[in-house]
């Protein structure tokens, strides 16, 4: 497909094309990504997985602290475990290779503490700057393995419970899971799912988010055209109501008016971090 095709697929906003640059094999991949949540019996080389470990941790990281971790959980009993901690998303273990990207601010305190220098890394700071490093290094490993013919899902869910996820994973303080990453071959085709108008999530020269509310009746109707949500997966509607037209703006309001994560920060707090 032609830049055209895929920025058209991906956005449908009208807006730049990308017609007239070279062409770019990686680029068409990457607006052409989606996320894959089922996966074929395939299970991927050992090879190619330290491959894309070393591709992941070669991401850029913060002040060269290389504060990203990754840990693969193989082992059989954890992988259930874990994987029955969410019961509503099946594909956590039952992916055949699961990766769990770690902020990791410990390294950086210990290498202080061995280097005799007073360093303090429960800080914002440290949390922030650990977090983004596993970040990169999670959508390093996602393109990388894209290009191959894998496909990836992301698991933030994992700090819902995050306290059982570290017993089983042995997470001392001052690490913690950004998310994990289920991986594999996928089985069938799934969909790319339509971002916001590009008006919308950029600006030049001076943040102006003036036209969101027109810009968002407008996806809503597109995407809606495209992928409608099915009625057995409105959110909510005893709280809110059945919503006469339920469009993404109206599913993410309501996802997010409830809030997730109520461990996480107490988690944190309670192993070493002060976020001062
Ligand atoms: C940091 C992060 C965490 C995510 N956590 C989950 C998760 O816990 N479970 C899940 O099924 N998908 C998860 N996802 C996948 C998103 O739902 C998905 O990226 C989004 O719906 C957009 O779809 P696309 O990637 O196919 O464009 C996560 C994605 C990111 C980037």
């Amino acid at each position: 497909m032609t830049y055209a095709g895929v920025i058209e697929r991906r956005f449908g906003d009208g807006g730049p094309s990308g017609e007239g640059s070279p062409d770019n094999e990686f680029i068409r991949r990457v607006i052409s990504r989606k996320t894959v949540r089922r996966y074929s019996d395939a299970i991927p080389d050992e090879t190619l997985l330290d491959l894309l470990v070393a591709a992941a941790l070669s991401a850029s990281a913060k002040s060269d602290f290389q504060q990203a971790s990754i840990l693969r959980v193989t082992d059989p009993a954890k992988r259930a475990a874990i994987g029955a901690l969410f019961p509503g998303m099946p594909w956590i273990g039952l992916s055949p290779v699961f990766f769990v990207f770690l902020g990791d601010a410990r390294r950086l305190q210990r290498i202080g503490q061995l280097r005799d220098k007073p360093v303090r890394n429960g800080t914002l700071e440290g949390f922030f700057n650990a977090s983004i490093d596993a970040a990169l290094a999670l959508q390093t490993m996602t393109l990388c393995a894209e290009s191959t013919g894998l496909g990836v899902c992301p698991i933030s869910v994992l700090r819902n419970e995050i306290d059982k996820v570290a017993d089983i994973l042995s997470l001392p303080d001052l690490v913690f899971p950004v998310a994990g990453l289920c991986l594999g071959y996928p089985q069938g085709e799934g969909h790319v799912s339509l971002r916001l108008p590009r008006r919308v999530t950029t600006h030049r020269d001076a943040y102006d988010d003036s036209g969101l509310s027109g810009a968002l009746d407008d996806y809503d109707r597109r995407r809606n055209a495209r992928h409608a949500i099915p009625m057995d997966q409105h959110r909510s509607n005893a709280e809110f109501g059945e919503a006469a037209f339920y469009g993404w703006s109206e599913d993410k309001a309501r996802q997010a008016a409830k809030a997730e994560g109520a461990a996480f920060p107490p988690y944190l707090r309670a192993h070493g971090f002060t976020f001062d």
